[in-house]
């Protein structure tokens, strides 16, 4: 039997073929494009996403035996807003996980609701990207469009959606929407009035690991894929990457580089902090998860090359980099504003440090570093609950950097275990399939017989020291230009 995960990512979607052993057998991938109509705006249209994924599945299959493919399942991009209207249309662009346009919104539901009543409701409480501000937005400004709902999902539930008809969405991706009871697993009555929404509008919650449906006739006949294919909730990516790299249980940890950087901690209990500046989510083992969130990570590697230095080879710039540990520039990653902890959409990217004798090298260093630096914020607060962490998985584009892994290693002094697949998203999309067509029994025994660790990172002592150092510094520097932000703007 194959499996195919799809990967809905922000800037392309992945599409993984992996076989019952879990060896990855195909890969392909898809752009579309990303719209940032206004200064902090991010959308994009489910339309192409669709479009990107038919294209995608065709080739995939093309050169093996289609007749073979029993389970499709997803990691997607969390807390973007899909609305259909009664005739299942898109009613309009979908606002993503990393838009700012909400504040306002988010600002009613912490200081008016309140953050008591909505972890009280949710576990969690109002960050920009969310979808329920964003519910709250459309209403206020786009009324027409609000009249208009007839069903509110998730990126990758459209897709599911699409392929078997059922209006689904799983319990992880589901967190991020700030309508879940993520203690209890179902939807919140309380924040569903608060959004001015019903439960006939939310889509039906599964696990990530259960079949929603099965593939449509008439798809089936396009893709050559037999019409028995289930089609399986999955997660949202995090989760995803999670199952992808092994994080599942307790007290495991993964590091995701990728548009966003998040640090992802499994937890068998419900837990949440107590100023809930990690996210308490659910996870696609069945079980919990906290996670802190922030907005650019790979991001601003990339834009630091491609539209500040001007080079595709990266690796290049980072063979220049030597003397790890003793940069005297830090950089603040806040391109899009920024999650966890800070909550600030209104932060932006910093230099701050530079003399003349600075090199361009000094620089990339500084992303790179900077980067990791704002990781260690979400691990402090993981630590201060009580949380003690000794190694970490790592996925995503920057996880494929050698020398941003020994960076991550030392300035959050953990181990890093290097798995043979960076596909974290897609791979544990594909291993979720798995487990709903009964290859595996859990997820967590599907995670045991698949993922393989094939190097680990040692933090080295003397520069755990030298970045302790400079850690310390750079978390001085937020608090102090944090009143500039908004008046830059
Ligand atoms: C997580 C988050 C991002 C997106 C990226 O809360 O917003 O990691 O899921 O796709």
């Amino acid at each position: 039997m194959y499996f195919i995960g799809v990967d809905l990512g922000t800037s392309a979607v992945k599409l993984l073929l992996m076989e019952e052993s879990g060896k990855i057998a195909a890969s392909v991938s898809r752009e579309y494009p990303l719209y940032f109509p206004h200064p902090g705006w991010s959308e994009q249209k489910p339309e192409d996403w669709w479009e990107a994924v038919v294209d995608g599945l065709k080739e995939l299959v093309a050169g093996v035996d289609a007749s073979r493919v029993a389970g499709i399942s997803f990691g997607g991009q969390m807390h973007g807003l899909v609305i259909l209207d009664e005739n299942d249309e898109v009613i309009r662009p979908a606002i993503l996980w990393n838009d700012g346009r909400t504040q306002k919104e988010v600002d009613y539901l912490n200081n008016e609701i309140g953050k008591d009543r909505l972890s009280a409701y949710t576990a969690n409480i109002a960050f920009a990207g969310f979808t329920a501000p964003k519910l709250l937005w459309v209403k206020k400004n786009e009324p027409d469009n609000f009249a208009r709902i007839k069903k509110i999902m998730l990126p990758k539930d459209y897709l599911a959606y699409k392929l078997s008809g059922c209006h689904c969405c799983d319990y992880s991706d589901a967190s991020g929407m700030l309508l879940l009871d993520v203690k209890n697993r179902c939807w919140s009555k309380e924040m569903l009035a608060i959004c001015d929404v019903t439960e006939a509008q939310m889509p039906q919650l599964f696990e990530s690991y259960e079949a929603v449906g099965t593939l449509k006739p008439e798809l089936a006949k396009e893709f050559g894929i037999p019409a028995s294919c289930k089609i399986v909730a999955g997660a949202g990516d995090n989760a995803a990457a999670a199952v992808g790299t092994g994080t599942v249980g307790d007290g495991r940890c993964n590091i995701s580089l990728g548009t966003s950087g998040t640090i992802f901690i499994s937890s068998k209990d419900f837990g949440v902090d107590e100023h809930n500046a990690l996210h308490a989510f659910a996870h696609a083992d069945g079980h919990y998860h906290l996670m802190g969130c922030m907005l650019s990570a790979a991001s601003c590697n990339k834009w630091w090359m491609d539209e500040i230095i001007g080079t595709k080879d990266y690796a290049a710039e980072q063979a220049k980099i030597e003397k790890l540990g003793d940069n005297h520039v830090y950089f603040l990653p806040y391109l899009m504003g920024e999650r966890s902890p800070h909550n600030n959409p209104d932060a932006r990217g910093t230099f701050i440090g530079m003399t003349m004798d600075t090199t361009r090298s000094d620089m990339t260093q500084a992303v790179l570093e900077g980067v990791a630096f704002a990781i260690r914020d979400s691990l402090e607060v993981a630590k201060k609950l009580g949380i003690r962490i000794e190694r970490t998985k790592i996925c995503g584009g920057g996880a494929k950097s050698p020398l941003w892994k020994k960076i991550i290693a030392n300035v959050l002094n953990l181990k890093v275990d290097v798995i043979e697949s960076e596909e974290g998203p897609g791979l544990g999309g594909a291993m979720l399939a798995a487990v709903a067509c009964g290859a595996y029994a859990s997820v967590e025994e599907a995670a045991e017989k698949i993922i393989r660790v094939v190097d680990t990172i040692e933090p080295e002592p003397e520069l755990v020291e030298k970045y302790e150092g400079r850690y310390r510094k750079f978390a001085k520097i937020y608090p102090a230009v944090k009143e500039l932000f908004g008046e830059i703007q």
